[in-house]
Parts: C-alpha cells; sequence; structure tokens
C-alpha cells in the first residue's frame, strides 16, 4: 500500500516541479503492522507535497504480508519467560529479502539506538534508500538486529511502537529535500543552524498588553538580522548550552556571546530570567 497523495484529491499538475521530473528521488519503504498510523500523516502538508512534486516515493507495507502459516504469525513468547510478545525474525528476513538493495539503509526505531538528531537527517536526506521497521510488541527477536543498518532513538521515553519515531524520520528528512520547503526557509535555517529560533511575532501589534520589540517594525532588514542571530544565541544559552558547547563561532556570533554573557552576569537575580 501506498502513503502518498493517491488518497487526497490535491492538484498534483499544481505540485508538479517546475525543472520536471527529479533525476534521483528519495525512496522510502516502512514496515510496519499498523500501516493506518503512517498513511494518514505522510499524505498531508510537506510530506504529501514532497511526494507529490517527485521529490520522494513512501511505501507503507504491511509486515503482516510476511507472516507465518495460516494466521499470519508475525510475534512469539519470549524465550526464559515474561510478559509480551516478541517480534520474530523469519517475517522481517523475508520482507528485507525483497526489498533491500544494495542501496539501501535499513532503520529500525529503538529507544536504545543513536539520538536521531539533525545531521543525522542530513545524512539520510542524502541517501537513496531507507527501509524503516517499526516493531510492536514487547521488542525484536535480537538476531533482528543483524539485518539492521541503524538504531535511532527519538529520545529518552518509550514508545509503544515504532511508527511514531518513523514518522518523526521521515517528517524531518522530507523537508530537508532541495524543493520541499521554499529557498528562504532554507537559507533562515542555515542562518541560525544549531541554534534555537529566535522569537517571532505577528499581528495585532500588542496582545495583552504584550508589545512586539521595535526593530522588527523598523523596517531596517540588517538589524533585524542582528537582532534574530542575538536572540537565538541568547536562547540557546538560556535553555540549551549544551548546543553552545564546541560550536564553531562566527566572529559575529563570538561577539555578540560576549555581550550576551556579560548581560547574564549584570543581571540582580541569577540572570537565568534575561538569558531566557
Ligand atoms: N520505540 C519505543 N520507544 C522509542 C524511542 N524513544 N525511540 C525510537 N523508537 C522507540
Amino acid at each position: 500500500m501506498s502513503a502518498g497523495p493517491d488518497s487526497t484529491d490535491r492538484n498534483e499538475a499544481a505540485d508538479a516541479p517546475p525543472g520536471g521530473p527529479i533525476p534521483n528521488p528519495l525512496e522510502i519503504d516502512v514496515l510496519t503492522l499498523f500501516p493506518a498510523m503512517l498513511s494518514g500523516p505522510l499524505a498531508e502538508s510537506i510530506p504529501g507535497r514532497v511526494q507529490s512534486r517527485g521529490l520522494a516515493t513512501i511505501r507503507v507495507h504491511d509486515l503482516r504480508e510476511w507472516g507465518l502459516g495460516r494466521h499470519k504469525t508475525v510475534d512469539d513468547y519470549t524465550y526464559g519467560g515474561g510478559a509480551g510478545m516478541v517480534l520474530r525474525p523469519e517475517p522481517v528476513a523475508a520482507a528485507l529479502a525483497i526489498l533491500r538493495r544494495p542501496d539501501s539503509t535499513v532503520i529500525l526505531p529503538d529507544p536504545g539506538g543513536e539520538v536521531f538528531r539533525q545531521p543525522r537527517a542530513h545524512d539520510l536526506a542524502l541517501r537513496r534508500h531507507l527501509i524503516i521497521l517499526c516493531p510492536r510488541y514487547e521488542g525484536v527477536d535480537e538476531r533482528i538486529r543483524s539485518m539492521i543498518d541503524l538504531e535511532l532513538s527519538i529520545g529518552d521515553y518509550v514508545l509503544s511502537g515504532g511508527e511514531i519515531p518513523a514518522l518523526v524520520f521521515i517528517d524531518t528528512i522530507l523537508r530537508l529535500l532541495p524543493g520541499a520547503i521554499d529557498a528562504e526557509s532554507t537559507a533562515e535555517e542555515s542562518f541560525i543552524a544549531g541554534l534555537l529560533e529566535y522569537p517571532q511575532y505577528t499581528r495585532p501589534p500588542e496582545f495583552n498588553g504584550l508589545g512586539v520589540p521595535a526593530v522588527l517594525t523598523s523596517g531596517h532588514h540588517e538589524a533585524v538580522r542582528k537582532w534574530r542571530l542575538r536572540e537565538s544565541l541568547r536562547r540557546t544559552l538560556g535553555r540549551r548550552p549544551e548546543l553552545l558547547v564546541g560550536r564553531a563561532f562566527t566572529k559575529e556570533e563570538g561577539k555578540l556571546m560576549a555581550e550576551l554573557r556579560v548581560e547574564a552576569r549584570a543581571e540582580p537575580v541569577g540572570g537565568e530570567s534575561q538569558a531566557d
């Protein structure tokens, strides 16, 4: 089954890429016992548009197609005893025997895997073919790991299956494909790469007694750029200082950081509030 814009009534012609067909679109195969958990979200918004533009092809497969026997069994009790069922290796091996190619990267969402971060998303966006195996039940038979290229975690908490992590990976990767989002947003992201987003405002100019920083309505583009960089640095320093460790600061960033540190120290109580 294919999760994509086929299931929507979007206007494909309007979404067609201006330069004709994309030479090497990213292909993603997802193996799951709950295909409906993926097909809806993948048909919407940026993932849906990316697919109708031909930048990526996503196929969602029901792992039970490769299940064993008349009941299409995919799981079994755990050796040694204990609660819960474990995914058997044979259905996974059979699915991969069909889907895997020399250029495939097979990914297992797993809370014990590498934490999924933006640099890994950039890396995966450059690959040709991803296969994401979504486990359910209490886990996977350990021998399945030998068929996997990359185990990825989305954070230190335990979900009931791999479908939501798979959506997280796919959404993050698709928006990085050239042409997925407008060039201005991409440039904006690389401007503050590795930092938290600066504060944004829209109308009204005053809400519940809260205004908008004057620089943003000044029409002074360079002042706005500098303010945004400074606020991104300030927010990162205050909320996620570990993101700044080892950062190769530009000269401008280094100067702003020095100012921010002075400013934080000048705070009468703590300094945390000023640092956001
Ligand atoms: N499966 C269950 N919890 C998970 C997590 N935090 N990340 C990736 N896969 C998971």
